[in-house]
């Protein structure tokens, strides 16, 4: 036995997780050497917590007796009474920080995409209606048109997990980084955290020299752009604002003026996190809602906002809490910074998922076909309630949401180009274009606009 197997043996022992080096005397020397580097890459001193608070019990992050008011958001009709607003202000706002270089694109692409059943990464996923772009390209093209039109190059970072780095990497160079300066794209890897067996609270093995493990959620992105010196590089380029957004939604809107000019320039507005939102279709539909919690913006998840509250409505029939979260962010590099110095961890959400793994007493690899284990993610619309102040702006669904989550049914590929040319549709309209619609409405054709070619519905008259 080496020191060095002794030391973690026992260090494995102290938070309950000794079963990891049940393989042990049958491994090879570099299975050994590859199972001590994997426990030297885990927090394991954090495990016995994790296990209390995460596997054996289920922690409430439902708002209690805290008060829940609606978030006052600005409404995607400048005009309404509710909240007029100036929206070409903010507009030539937020160009003029696309101009002078101060923003970069964030794309969080770590998840396993498990839903969508797809084997790579999901961005490399044809996504687009007409062409089959994958949909890193589609968002490629908005920096591409904004590079065109601005006169500065927006960077962009990909945030990757240890699981799909090496296939991004390899999928961009193959794609000659769809037109775009390699110096301006940046990779960086999240963290990970064990994946536990829900029963007993141990750790799994994926392989019996393999610890299981899985990416540690978009929250993680916050920890991983300091970490990795993201941040540092981005203070380099004179970076001031990120706008984040996720791989599976081929819609939105990489870069986005008046977004950016509300989010930096707002009087209400804390420069620190901001988000859009999209007014939800009906009070069962599962997406996390923007409202007041205790005085400050937060996001309460769909399955913790009280009934009576989701279904309530105003006269005119609308919900009250209906300002749905669609993963759209615009963050201040200070503000991330802040919060990662000062070691503000996010809290964890835990997850019910089936995790393969080997059998402690066989050997043998175990396919579960119901849940089994407990994963830990960490969410980033947490760390809005970490502002001073949190800023919401309503789009239009049409306009900026057709997720690609599932292989079929809501948020697939189909429901996606069905959206994707809805839009395309309206904005060939409003610029006098007669475009073939079915009895029910909807576009009798299939469509998609280059955001390259024109960011919003104006750019085409
Ligand atoms: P989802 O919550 O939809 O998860 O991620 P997912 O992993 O892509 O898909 P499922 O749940 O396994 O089917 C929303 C966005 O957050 C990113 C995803 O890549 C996607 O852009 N994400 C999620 C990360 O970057 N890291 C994570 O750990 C989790």
């Amino acid at each position: 036995m080496t020191m060095r197997e002794t030391e973690w043996r026992r260090k494995a022992k102290d938070v309950g997780q000794e079963h990891l080096f049940a393989f042990w005397d049958d491994l090879a020397l570099d299975q050994r050497d590859m199972l001590l580097a994997q426990l030297a890459s885990i927090d394991l001193d954090s495990v016995p917590t994790l296990v209390e608070k995460y596997v054996r019990n289920k922690p409430d992050f439902s708002p209690g007796g805290a008060s829940i008011e609606p978030v006052n958001d600005y409404p995607n009709d400048h005009t309404n009474p509710r909240r007029a607003w100036d929206r070409a202000h903010y507009h030539a706002l937020g160009e003029e920080m696309l101009r002078r270089g101060e923003v970069a694109a964030f794309t969080v692409a770590g998840g396993q995409g498990t839903r969508l059943g797809y084997d790579g990464p999901k961005g490399c996923y044809p996504g687009s209606a007409v062409r089959g772009r994958p949909l890193f390209e589609c968002l490629s093209r908005w920096l591409v048109g904004a590079e065109k039109r601005y006169g500065h190059a927006v960077p962009w970072y990909i945030m990757t997990s240890p699981l799909n780095d090496e296939a991004t990497r390899a999928f961009f160079s193959e794609h000659r980084n769809f037109g775009l300066d390699a110096a301006n794209i940046s990779f960086f890897q999240q963290g990970v955290v064990p994946s536990f067996d829900a029963a007993s609270g141990r750790i799994l093995l994926s392989d019996r020299h393999v610890i299981a493990t899985n990416p540690d959620g978009h929250g993680g992105s916050l920890k991983a752009l300091y970490a990795s010196g993201a941040l540092a590089d981005m203070r380099g380029r004179g970076v001031r604002h990120i706008s984040y957004f996720q791989i599976d939604n081929p819609l939105a809107r990489a870069v986005d003026p008046v977004f950016l000019g509300l989010h930096a320039h707002a009087p209400d507005s804390s420069a620190q996190m901001s988000s859009k939102m999209v007014a939800k279709t009906e009070p069962g539909e599962k997406v996390g809602v923007f409202a007041t919690i205790g005085g400050k913006v937060g996001v309460i998840e769909y399955s913790d906002l009280p009934g009576e509250l989701a279904s309530r409505r105003r006269a005119d029939g609308s919900l009250v809490f209906n300002a749905g979260n669609v993963a759209i962010h615009a963050l201040g590099v200070e503000f991330v910074e802040g919060l990662s110095r000062a070691g503000a961890g996010l809290p964890y959400h835990r997850a019910e998922k089936k995790v393969p793994h080997i059998d402690l007493e066989t050997g043998r690899r175990v396919e579960p076909s119901a849940a089994n284990g407990i994963k830990l993610e960490t969410f980033v619309f947490d760390a809005i309630s970490m502002c001073d102040a949190s800023l919401v702006y309503e789009t239009d669904r049409v306009d900026e949401f057709a997720p690609i989550k599932n292989a079929s049914g809501s948020d697939s590929p189909q429901s996606s180009a069905l959206l994707q040319t809805e839009r395309a549709a309206r904005w060939l309209e409003s610029a006098g274009v007669r475009v073939p619609r079915k009895a029910d409405g909807s576009p009798d054709c299939v469509l998609e606009i280059d955001p390259a070619r024109a960011m919003r519905a104006e750019d085409l008259r």
